[in-house]
C-alpha cells in the first residue's frame, strides 16, 4: 500500500503554526531529534513516541555547532528524501527540517554549556561535542515544545546530558530514553557505519562483543582495570587502530561505578580506519 506523504517544514513559523493547531485539538506532542540518515533505530525513536504521543514530529538537521573543524560534517551522509520516506512508513506526522540560516541566524551569538555528565569520555575526545548537541536541542525543545523527546541510549552520554540539561534548566517536557537497536551481528545501529568497508564492517560487531564480555567480567566481580584493558587488547587485535576509551561507570550519574550500589554501564569508542563507533551496554545490580 503506497504511504501517504507528511508534510515538512522548514521554517519556525511554520512549524510553529503546525503545532498550535494540534494544541489547541488537545494533541500530545512526542518530538525525536535526528541528523538524519535514517536506519532502524532512528524509525524506532518514532515509534516508541507514538507510544504515548497523538503527534509526532521528527527533525532533520545536521548540527554545525557539534562538529569540530577536523570531523565529518562536509561528509556526514545526507539522505533527505529516502529519510522522509522512511518516516512516512513509520507514520510519523510531521518533519522538521531547518535550514541552517532558520537555526543559526546571522549574529546568533548564545550557548548551552552543559557539565556534570558531559565531563569526560566523549568530551575527553570531542571537548566541543555536548555543547553543541545541548544548544540545538535546547533550540528543537523551544521551537517544537514537545511534551516528551525520545533518545537513543546507543549515545548513552548524550541521553545523560540532555536529561540534565532539561532537568536543570526546569524545561517542561519528559525525556524518553530508547534501547539500542542492532544488526543481526550485534553491532549497534549508526549512520556512519556506511562509512565501513567490507572488511570493517566484519570487524565492527567486536566492539559490541568486547563490551558485553566487559559486563559479564564486572559483573562476576574481575576488577574493572583487568577487564579494560583485556578489552582493549581484543579491539586492537580485531584491527581497532586507536581506542579512545573503555569505562565502566554508575549508569545514572557516568560517575565512577560501586558494585552494589545500582546499575553500571560499559561504555566505548575505538577508531576502525576513518570510522569512530562507539558502543555501551548495562551491568545490572
Ligand atoms: P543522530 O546520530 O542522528 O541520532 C538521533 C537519535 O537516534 C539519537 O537519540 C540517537 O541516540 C538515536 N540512535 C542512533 N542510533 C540508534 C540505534 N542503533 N538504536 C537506537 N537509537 C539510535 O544524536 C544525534 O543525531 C544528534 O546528536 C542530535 C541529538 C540529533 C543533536 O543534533
Amino acid at each position: 500500500m503506497p504511504t501517504t506523504p507528511i508534510p515538512v517544514s522548514t521554517t519556525i513559523a511554520d512549524l510553529r503554526l503546525r503545532v498550535r493547531t494540534w494544541r489547541s485539538e488537545g494533541r500530545r506532542i512526542g518530538l525525536v531529534p535526528t541528523m538524519g540518515a535514517l536506519h532502524a533505530g532512528h524509525t524506532s525513536l518514532v515509534r516508541i513516541a507514538q507510544e504515548t504521543c497523538d503527534r509526532v514530529v521528527t527533525s532533520i538537521f545536521v548540527n554545525p555547532t557539534q562538529f569540530a573543524p577536523s570531523e565529518d560534517f562536509s561528509t556526514y551522509p545526507r539522505t533527505f528524501e529516502d529519510d522522509v520516506a522512511q518516516l512516512a512508513r513509520a507514520d510519523c506526522h510531521l518533519v522538521w527540517a531547518p535550514t541552517a540560516q532558520e537555526m543559526y541566524p546571522e549574529g546568533f551569538a548564545t550557548h548551552v554549556a552543559p557539565e556534570g555528565a558531559a565531563r569526560g569520555l566523549e568530551s575527553d575526545f570531542r571537548p566541543h561535542f555536548f555543547g553543541g548537541v545541548a544548544t540545538v536541542c535546547t533550540k528543537l525543545f523551544q521551537q517544537v515544545t514537545p511534551d516528551i523527546a525520545v533518545f537513543g541510549e546507543k549515545d548513552f552520554q548524550q541521553l545523560a546530558v540532555i536529561r540534565q540539561v532539561v532537568h536543570d534548566l526546569d524545561m517542561p517536557l519528559a525525556i524518553v530514553g530508547a534501547p539500542t537497536v542492532r544488526e543481526t551481528d550485534g553491532l549497534a545501529m549508526s549512520s556512519r557505519n556506511r562509512y565501513l568497508s567490507a572488511e570493517e564492517r566484519r570487524t565492527a560487531p567486536a566492539m559490541h562483543e568486547v563490551v558485553t564480555d566487559v559486563a559479564a567480567r564486572v559483573q562476576s566481580g574481575e576488577p574493572i582495570d583487568t577487564a579494560c584493558a583485556e578489552a582493549a587488547r581484543r579491539l586492537a587485535d580485531a584491527g581497532f587502530h586507536k581506542i579512545d576509551y573503555i569505562a565502566v561507570r554508575d549508569a545514572r550519574t557516568l560517575g565512577p561505578f560501586d558494585r552494589g550500589r545500582g546499575p553500571g554501564r560499559v561504555l566505548a569508542a575505538a577508531w576502525l580506519g576513518k570510522t569512530r563507533l562507539i558502543d555501551n551496554v548495562p551491568i545490572e545490580s
